[in-house]
């Protein structure tokens, strides 16, 4: 697997014209660079409009990415987006659980095992956001991920596409805080996760152009999840310079 450079917007830009400015500037900024997936994970409304961006002029080296997604296909559900409508429009990955959703939007456990059991069935790639070990403890997918490594995969219908699950690990203290963890520190977490969940564990929280690498490197993290410097288009793009 390549590397993941997942760019987390949050509830930002505001105007359009800045969605197109930064989305532009990366998208100019990163070209020809083939060894790196970048992901960009704008608010919903901006998915459309920036995916024909990104293949304008023939270029489509983006991924794309949502920040959150409902456990429903469709119905009567007001304000929610579906894993389906996001997969017909070309995402790829769903940011889920995210620690801001957990605590502003009081997401639960359970909760956030629908979510992901939804964004595996629509065949997307969720991307698991935890900030301790703790989290992943109650989540009902566990279940399903040690059976299907059991080899009994019939019982279950999501088990045989967890494969495209990804975890983030992102500590508390680090989240936009400019204080990230030591990669020492990180990596001890990134192999915890590993022995709960044999997936991709990304490292989030204060990623910056001059600690990116050592996450990738030095404590071997198979990518990283970016929120304040994703928006930030030089910044941004060294930081995936430097994974390349
Ligand atoms: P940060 O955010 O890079 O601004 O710390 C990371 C995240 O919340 O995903």
């Amino acid at each position: 697997m390549k590397p993941l450079i997942v760019a987390n917007w949050k509830c930002n830009p505001i105007t359009f014209k800045e969605v197109k400015f930064l989305f532009n500037s990366i998208k100019k900024g990163v070209r020809g660079i083939k060894n790196v997936e970048v992901v960009i994970c704008p608010p919903f409304i901006y998915l459309p409009i920036l995916r024909a961006f990104a293949f304008a002029k023939g270029y489509g080296g983006f991924a794309f990415g949502s920040q959150d997604c409902f456990w429903e296909e469709r119905g009567a559900f007001t304000g929610e987006v579906s894993p389906l409508m996001l997969k017909n429009l070309g995402v790829k990955y769903v940011i889920i659980g995210h620690s801001e959703r957990r605590k502003y939007l009081k997401e639960t456990d359970e909760m956030i095992s629908k979510k992901i059991q939804a964004v595996l069935r629509a065949n997307l790639k969720p991307i698991l956001c935890i900030s301790d070990i703790s989290e992943i403890k109650n989540l009902k997918f566990k279940a399903e991920f040690r059976n299907s490594e059991m080899g009994r995969k019939k019982k279950i219908g999501t088990s045989s596409r967890i494969k495209n699950l990804i975890v983030a690990y992102e500590p508390l203290f680090a989240i936009g805080t400019g204080k990230p963890c030591s990669p020492e520190r990180a990596k001890k977490m990134r192999l915890t996760i590993k022995k709960k969940l044999n997936v991709p564990v990304l490292y989030g929280g204060s990623v910056n152009s001059q600690n990116a690498k050592d996450y990738v490197e030095k404590a071997s993290f198979q990518g990283l999840l970016v929120g304040g410097a994703s928006l930030k288009a030089k910044e941004f793009i060294k930081i995936v310079r430097n994974i390349s």
